[in-house]
């Protein structure tokens, strides 16, 4: 069964439906890592004594501890791993690998459970797939260009760019949207340029009934990620990027449950005369080395 049914399944955009889905998907990606022994050795000692020592710290109960035993279940009954870990631990593995790279290009951002790999492509001045009720919400002109780190742009580049709908659902893990709605893989042209005519997003709320939602009610917190686009750009020969792009003064910007906003990837979209909101940003490449 494709994950697409699997959401679809569920007849409404439950967490059950959503979850399943991601985890499907991250199920049909081939997952390999070439860490040795003693790293995994050294990972796990470290890993444990910091569970030792939050559990000493607090003196965590008998009953805590069942609870977690159990949440951990219905978290994989769910299919909420990506859910979770993709909101709560993402972001500081996205922030380790920028560090360790010696990046200078444009800032990355976490990938989030719902990329899907080939997308369809669009030319550098397109639209977006949308339905005629994603062309209710506000209209969103994206547009800039791919360059190196000296801002020479690279002609043949892909913006991969996924995002939620006004609703805050993403096409393939929520039931009832085209297939490849709001997705695209736009390539730039011989300048390295884009203009992709999309929507504005709204934010995105974690869905609250499943085991990730209960979590966050656990501790009194919100589910609320700001509203963001989705971009992997790629050249040959250039290190790839995955990133999101947020809007300035958008609710949760200050405190995404994800953590995954940095100030470099702030839009500020101005409207024009027809009432479209129009931005211009740039992405830049470091050289693969
Ligand atoms: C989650 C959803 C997103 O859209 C995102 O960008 C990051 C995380 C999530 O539900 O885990
Ligand atoms: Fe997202």
């Amino acid at each position: 069964m494709s994950f697409q049914n699997l959401a679809a399944e569920q007849g409404d955009p439950s967490a059950k439906g959503s979850g399943n889905a991601a985890t499907d998907k991250f199920k049909n990606e081939a997952v390999k890592s070439d860490t040795s022994t003693e790293r995994a050795g050294a990972i796990y000692t470290d890993l444990l004594a910091a569970i030792g020592e939050v559990a000493r710290k607090h003196e965590v109960t008998y009953d805590e501890y069942r609870v977690l035993k159990n949440w951990m279940i219905q978290v994989g009954e769910y299919g909420e791993w990506p859910l979770w870990l993709d909101v709560f631990v993402e972001h500081e593995i996205e922030q380790i690998n920028y560090n360790r790279m010696g990046y200078t290009g444009t800032k990355g951002s976490i990938e989030g459970p719902y990329y899907v790999e080939n997308a369809p492509e669009l030319p550098w001045k397109t639209e977006m797939p949308m339905r005629d009720k994603d062309r209710e919400a506000t209209p969103l002109i994206f547009k800039g260009q791919v360059a190196d780190v000296d801002g020479n742009g690279l002609g043949g580049a892909t913006v991969e760019l996924w995002h939620a709908d006004e609703d805050g659902y993403y096409s393939q893990f929520a039931p009832g949207i085209p297939e490849w709605n709001l997705r695209g893989t736009i390539r730039t042209n011989e300048n390295g340029e884009y203009e992709i005519k999309t929507l504005q997003p709204a934010p995105y709320q974690i869905p609250t009934d499943g085991p990730t939602g209960w979590f966050i009610a656990s501790y009194g917190g919100h589910p609320w990620r700001p509203a963001h686009l989705h971009l992997r750009v790629k050249h040959p020969g250039y290190r790839e990027i995955t990133t999101q792009l947020y809007f300035q003064g958008g609710e949760w910007t200050e405190n995404d449950v994800a953590t995954a906003v940095k100030p470099e990837l702030i839009l500020d979209p101005q409207a024009d005369a027809e009432g479209q909101n129009v931005v211009e940003y740039g992405f830049k490449l470091d050289k693969e080395d």
